[in-house]
């Protein structure tokens, strides 16, 4: 190893492309390959910012102590190296390299760091099972692709950082350890030493304490701000993630939401270089439902239900009429081009949605010379399948796929149904970012298990005005005045105006079930709070996590997260949860139950 003269980078590889032919650089970084032609020896040098190919050749001046270095090299290792930029000769050219047209002949080099045979390679692409990724997840954040996201992370953060820095508002921390609530099922909690047998919660999101923030008087408040969420995982679902979170005083949901239409423009406009239109399109909570199924559809393609109450009510067939009878609905999802489906095709799409609780699904296929093949056709006249196919303005080629029960199980069926489809027929353009508001949400919903009303979004959400009465007498009537924001069917961001009246909050956790002592107990401070000139404030939270993801172009939010956990919740690299020792057990009170 040559260590007789010892020296520190001073370039990064990027570095040499401003380098003029010629000129002197000592770069640092990690061998990405080795070639060995005996007298010359060719390296790719990579670091952060690329790869630059080093050239050993004693003819062109390398020392003698950096060829014998250059004979140990192995992938993996960290190494300095002072050389000379020169130009390639025309046929050593490498269109595939940014720096493809120079190479940097070493002079000298210092092995800092040997490695061992890396379990994958260091490169993009690789097809390896990502618990090995993940068991390792410090060699799989030198893959350039894996930089990339971090980086674009860091640069979404700062833009929005900025966007909210010019518009008056002040990051603010919250606490972590904090209080359960008895919305808080899915709360982690940190057992206390000092208090036996009492814990903190880790919070699910800053809510609280940013509403309290606004009774502080601080009008305008951001932080980017960790949550711990202990629910079943997908791909979508961290444990642990980052909100983008943020809230106002005095400000009209849609004055609030016009501004954050303008910072998400923004933001991608200089992160990304997307032009985005901005206002956003609205769509109200129900209708959302009634003709996608979601309350976050993926607008990049229509693929809209087709209500088919009407055609089908003078028709023979039970299911229709008994789901009808039943307060249910028919509804039809016209897939274009598919009207060739082979019947195990077909019967595949019938198996996705009794995953849903559906029987079953009815088909019409349009034929190419106008006729229709329908599973349905003994029940029906020629002419009312007409109707149907007419109502549904399908074309030759096309399949219709009819869908009849509650309408609870129609919605969710055939909108996992659009989405299947949509992925499968690729009638999403993975270049087209659709945002959209769903608007007017439900305040609360009916918990069968429960046995109670339970809030839709949070405790916090101001009914609209309207329905404030309501909320003793039919509560599920209460629309409530909140909204999500929507990018190619994902929920990227979630907020309310907020209650700010002690007695529209008693009247809520009232709908909610509680006494008025369970509701004092649990959250006196904030009914507290109420009384003492609290502003009319609301806000919303982004899933930062999400909206980097969709940004670049991945479909993990372990992309995007420098150390994820599994879909079992669980972190590969510590290996962590852990079993911990009984003298730590002791200290907190706790012992284990068998
Ligand atoms: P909400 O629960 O809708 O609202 O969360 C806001 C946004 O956070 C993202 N998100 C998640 N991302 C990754 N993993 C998860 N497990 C996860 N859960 C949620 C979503 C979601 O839209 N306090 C309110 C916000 C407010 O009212 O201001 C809240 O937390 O993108």
């Amino acid at each position: 190893m040559s260590t007789a003269q010892q020296f520190v980078r001073e370039h990064q590889v990027k570095e040499t492309l401003e380098t003029a032919i010629g000129g002197v650089v000592t770069l640092g970084g990690w061998v990405q390959k080795r070639r060995d032609f005996g007298s010359v020896v060719f390296v790719d040098l990579r670091d952060r910012s690329g790869i630059v190919q080093l050239v050993f050749d004693r003819g062109r001046g390398t020392s003698e102590a950096a060829m014998d270095a250059a004979n140990k090299l192995r992938n993996e290792y960290v190494i300095i190296a002072r050389g000379t930029v020169e130009k390639r000769d025309e046929k050593s050219i490498n269109p595939k390299l940014q720096t493809g047209h120079i190479e940097v002949v070493v002079s000298d080099v210092v092995i800092e760091n040997a490695a061992k045979n890396p379990p994958f390679y260091i490169q993009d692409g690789i097809d390896v099972e990502e618990p090995l990724r993940l068991r390792y997840r410090y060699l799989d954040l030198r893959r350039p692709e894996m930089q990339r996201m971090l980086m674009l992370r860091h640069q979404v953060i700062r833009a929005f950082r900025a966007y909210l820095d010019d518009h008056g508002f002040i990051e603010m921390e919250t606490p972590i350890l904090t209080k359960s609530t008895p919305e808080g099922a899915r709360d982690y909690l940190v057992p206390s030493r000092l208090q036996a047998g009492e814990f903190y919660a880790l919070p699910q999101s800053p809510q609280i304490f940013k509403q309290l923030l606004m009774v502080s008087g601080m009008e305008r408040y951001y932080q980017v701000a960790r949550c711990f969420r202990d629910e079943d995982l997908r791909a979508d679902r961290q444990p642990e993630f980052t909100q983008l979170d943020i809230e106002t005083s005095f400000l009209t949901a849609a004055d609030l939401q016009a501004m954050m239409e303008k910072m998400v423009q923004k933001v991608l406009r200089d992160v990304a270089g997307i032009e985005v239109e901005i206002p956003f399109q609205r769509l109200p909570y129900s209708e959302a439902m009634e003709r996608y199924g979601s309350d976050k559809p993926d607008l990049r393609y229509d693929l809209s239900f087709v209500d088919l109450a009407e055609a089908v009510q003078h028709s023979d067939f039970r299911v229709f009429q008994d789901a009808l009878a039943a307060g249910g609905t028919v509804k039809a999802l016209v897939a274009p081009g598919i009207a060739s489906y082979s019947r195990k095709q077909v019967d595949e799409l019938v198996e996705f949605v009794k995953a849903y609780g559906l029987k079953g699904l009815a088909t019409i296929a349009v034929q190419q010379d106008g006729t229709v093949k329908s599973s349905i056709g003994k029940f029906f006249t020629d002419e009312q399948l007409g109707d149907i196919v007419s109502t549904c303005g399908a074309k030759p080629g096309d399949l219709i796929l009819i869908a009849a029960a509650s309408r609870k199980e129609v919605f969710a069926a055939l909108g996992a149904l659009r989405v299947k489809l949509g992925q499968e027929l690729g009638l999403a353009d993975p270049n087209v970012y659709k945002f959209l508001w769903v608007t007017d949400f439900p305040l609360l919903s009916y918990d069968e298990e429960e046995g109670r009303y339970v809030a839709e979004h949070h405790p916090f959400t101001m009914p609209r005005y309207e329905d404030v009465e309501l909320l003793t007498t039919a509560p599920e009537k209460v629309k409530a005045q909140a909204y999500d924001m929507v990018l190619n069917g994902f929920e990227i961001g979630g907020g309310s105006m907020r209650i700010y009246r002690r007695d529209i909050q008693e009247k809520m956790f009232q709908a909610l079930g509680f006494t008025p002592e369970q509701a004092y107990e649990k959250f006196g401070f904030l009914l507290d709070a109420f009384e003492y000139g609290t502003p009319p404030h609301g806000g919303i939270a982004f899933g930062l996590d999400r909206i980097v993801m969709l940004l670049g172009g991945s479909k993990s939010l372990r992309d995007v997260i420098a150390f994820p956990k599994t879909a079992s919740g669980t972190d590969l690299l510590m290996d962590a949860p852990s079993a911990v020792s009984d003298a730590q057990l002791d200290l907190l009170h706790l012992s284990i139950k068998e």
